[in-house]
């Protein structure tokens, strides 16, 4: 069971960023990385589907001998991990969008959430706002088509610049002074954000926190790999591997992504 990989799923690209920490603070453990790309983005999806998709990755996810899964996509988190932890006999690791921190440290009491729309309309969501904002006014933006253009691999298009300007413009004209990214393909757009937003704005990732979350989780459950050889990476996509291709190559990783048809 310890040398068994840590799984890894998202709708697409995105959790690669969460895969990208994950590696860098458990550099021994293998890994295998599923992107539905095919299914993307699931944040136009009813909740009901999403759990369906989260399900089927999961099952495949543990056919292939995962230890633990982490759910690299906030919209599947805040849709389906709860039903996932009662339905299968592992740990899910989850990623929701970082508001505690962002509240907790915010000068100006003002902080903005870019996410997806089944993020944004989740009871989980609503439950952590209430929790964790209670003082702080949070202005909600969905990343309408932010995911399709990464997905397509449109990363460096002035399009895309442009488009994320717009859909930050009325949170950054209200005043707010933290954006917390609440979908994992966001963090790809941060030298974007870096540029477009006024420099008093902080950017909030939570990716490193998953990734210290898995190790502890994975302390505890005595599920940290022995030493030995080097570790395995494999990526799989349901959609083109060309542009997963592109996508880990502009990240810095060697492997190839494989086609996988549900
Ligand atoms: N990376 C997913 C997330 O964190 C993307 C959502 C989507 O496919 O719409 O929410």
């Amino acid at each position: 069971m310890k040398q068994g990989p840590i799984g890894l799923f998202d709708s697409g690209l995105g959790g690669l960023t969460i895969r990208r920490e994950v590696m860098q603070i458990l550099p021994a453990e293998n890994t295998i990385y599923l992107a539905d790309s095919a299914q993307a983005p699931y944040g136009e999806k009813s909740p009901e589907h999403i759990l369906e998709l989260s399900r089927r990755n999961t099952r495949w996810l543990l056919e292939q001998g995962c230890k633990l899964i982490v759910v690299a996509c906030n919209t599947a988190t805040t849709n389906a991990i709860a039903s996932l932890r009662k339905e299968f006999p592992v740990s899910f690791i989850g990623i929701e969008p970082a508001i505690k921190p962002a509240a907790l440290q915010s000068k100006r009491k003002r902080v903005g959430v870019l996410a997806t729309r089944g993020t944004l309309s989740s009871s989980l969501f609503a439950n952590t706002s209430k929790l964790h904002a209670a003082g702080i006014e949070v202005l909600e933006q969905e990343g309408r088509g932010l995911v399709r253009l990464i997905e397509s691999g449109r990363l460096e298009d002035p399009e895309t610049r442009e488009h994320l300007k717009g859909l930050l413009q009325p949170m950054v004209e209200a005043g707010i002074d933290h954006l917390v990214l609440g979908c994992t393909h966001y963090p790809l757009l941060i030298p974007i954000l870096e540029e477009v937003l006024p420099p008093e704005v902080q950017v909030v990732d939570c990716g490193p926190a998953v990734a210290r979350q898995t190790r502890a989780v994975m302390e505890g459950e005595g599920l940290i790999r022995s030493a030995g050889e080097a570790p395995v990476h494999k990526v799989f996509t349901t959609g083109d591997p060309g542009i997963a291709n592109i996508m880990l190559r502009r990240m810095g990783y060697p492997e190839k992504a494989r086609h996988l048809e549900f």
